[in-house]
């Protein structure tokens, strides 16, 4: 996995540092970020667009891990960024993220977020239906601006990582329905309206997809309307956003395509098909958060507690669990770890990886096969890198792990642990309601 390695005491490394250094210095649960993996990906979504010749804004989904530093990465890896909450976007503005190259996602912002971005100056929102139109063209005319906005659409298909569902009305919470004339109807509204510079059209179709159909079908339904929208409006979308989505490897069995290969094989038939409506190619913007994040990140975690089940199972807890990653309990999502101490020695049994949390159903993966451990040795589980910390809770008041960046050999703590004061921080005392009192 990235820069993983094994070092001369045979210990695993990651970005040249000791795991098992990492964990005594900075404890455990701990996110390991190895950020010069991050760097690479990011670079080989704008190299592979530049190659093309496709001008294009590769946006960070930010929700896949947001924090200061892994905004300021972003940055200095001169990408864009997707925020879909008043959260993500207060991150990024205090990041010091240039907020023209901020898209504002999400289905149902608030009166209040949609201030909050239009006075940061951010460049552009993507926006996902009727109510929102509405909000956002009055919040624009109090404060006298103008906001560039993409119309997110659901063009009727649905990605279930393998296959794709093609649905006539798409059942989806998000976006207007691209076959049902919605869309068209948001376009109609949207150009009339001088709040708004509609820049073109955005899509997602689903996340950890393995193969491209999806996403061309999906660009082809788009094209087809942009077409047709050219005629009877004289619009010219100067932007079409596909989304995020592109899978990536978990376990052996997951084969997706290399993150940039996506984009290669998609744009190719996306200038094919604007070529066959006569139309200009468009920029085109992607928003991957999975692809960029997903695999530079390991959790390490200390191995505790055994017990074994005679003839059933041998279950094998660590200092985490739900709290850190809830993917498991959340989707059956399945994860790959080795001990840290010794990721080369022999796997001579096989364990299921349990959580701490009050749960049976807080298991971060079955069967693994595992070499000889004990309480105290470091247990990395790979690819933990986007939706890991981002979807991190405090359930059993459990405080959430600390994550560092490495690269270079270097080490560098980027979000303290948190402390039980943090868990209380919010809480008050019974006042009101105490015993005897009015
Ligand atoms: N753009 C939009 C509009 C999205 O809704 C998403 C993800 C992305 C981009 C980024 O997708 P990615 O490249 O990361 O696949 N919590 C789930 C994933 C939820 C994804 C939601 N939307 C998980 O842990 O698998």
């Amino acid at each position: 996995y990235g820069t993983s390695s094994v070092n001369e005491k045979g210990h695993l490394t990651i970005g040249g540092v000791d795991t098992i250094d990492l964990a005594k210095d900075f404890g455990t649960p701990l996110y390991v970020y190895d950020i010069h993996l991050i760097r690479q990906r990011a670079r080989g979504f704008k190299d592979t667009f530049e190659r093309l010749g496709v001008s294009s804004q590769v946006a960070y989904a930010s929700k896949a891990f947001s924090s200061i530093a892994m905004i300021q990465l972003i940055e200095q890896e001169g990408l864009s960024l997707d925020v879909v909450s008043g959260g993500e976007l207060y991150t990024a503005l205090k990041a010091g993220f240039n907020p023209e190259k901020i898209h504002f996602h999400g289905n149902n912002k608030s009166p209040e977020e949609i201030a909050m971005a239009l006075d940061a100056d951010i460049g552009c929102f993507v926006v996902d239906n009727f109510y929102e139109i509405e909000l956002l063209s009055r919040i624009c005319k109090e404060k006298a601006k103008q906001a560039s906005i993409l119309l997110r659409v659901t063009p009727g298909i649905e990605a279930h990582t393998h296959d794709y569902i093609l649905t006539g009305q798409e059942d989806s919470k998000f976006g207007f329905d691209l076959q049902n004339g919605q869309a068209e109807e948001a376009l109609q509204k949207t150009l009339d309206d001088q709040s708004f510079k509609v820049l073109g059209l955005h899509c997602h179709i689903g996340s950890q997809i393995f193969e491209t159909t999806g996403f061309i079908m999906a660009a082809e339904k788009m094209i087809e309307k942009m077409a047709d929208w050219k005629v009877k409006y004289h619009f010219s979308a100067e932007v079409l956003n596909l989304g995020g989505g592109f899978g990536i490897r978990y376990t052996k069995e997951d084969e997706p395509l290399a993150p940039a290969k996506y984009v290669e094989d998609i744009i190719t038939e996306v200038k094919m098909l604007m070529d066959k409506h006569q139309l200009a190619m468009p920029e085109i913007w992607i928003e991957p958060g999975r692809s960029l994040t997903g695999d530079a990140g390991t959790t390490l975690y200390s191995v505790g507690s055994s017990k074994h089940v005679p003839e059933v199972r041998n279950y094998l807890a660590v200092d985490g669990g739900m709290s850190d990653n809830i993917r498991p309990a959340l989707y059956n999502a399945r994860y790959e770890a080795v001990i840290a101490n010794r990721p080369d020695a022999k796997a001579e049994t096989v364990v299921s990886i349990a959580g701490k949390c009050c749960e049976s159903g807080d298991m971060l993966i079955w069967d693994l096969p595992i070499s000889e451990h004990q309480p105290g040795d470091v247990l990395a589980v790979f690819c933990t890198g986007a939706y890991g910390y981002a979807m991190a809770n405090n359930y059993n008041r459990i405080p959430r792990p600390a994550v560092v960046f490495v690269e270079d050999g270097r080490a560098e703590l980027v979000i303290e642990r948190e402390s039980y004061e943090d868990l209380i921080k919010h809480d008050r005392s019974l006042s009101r309601f105490k015993e005897g009192s009015e």
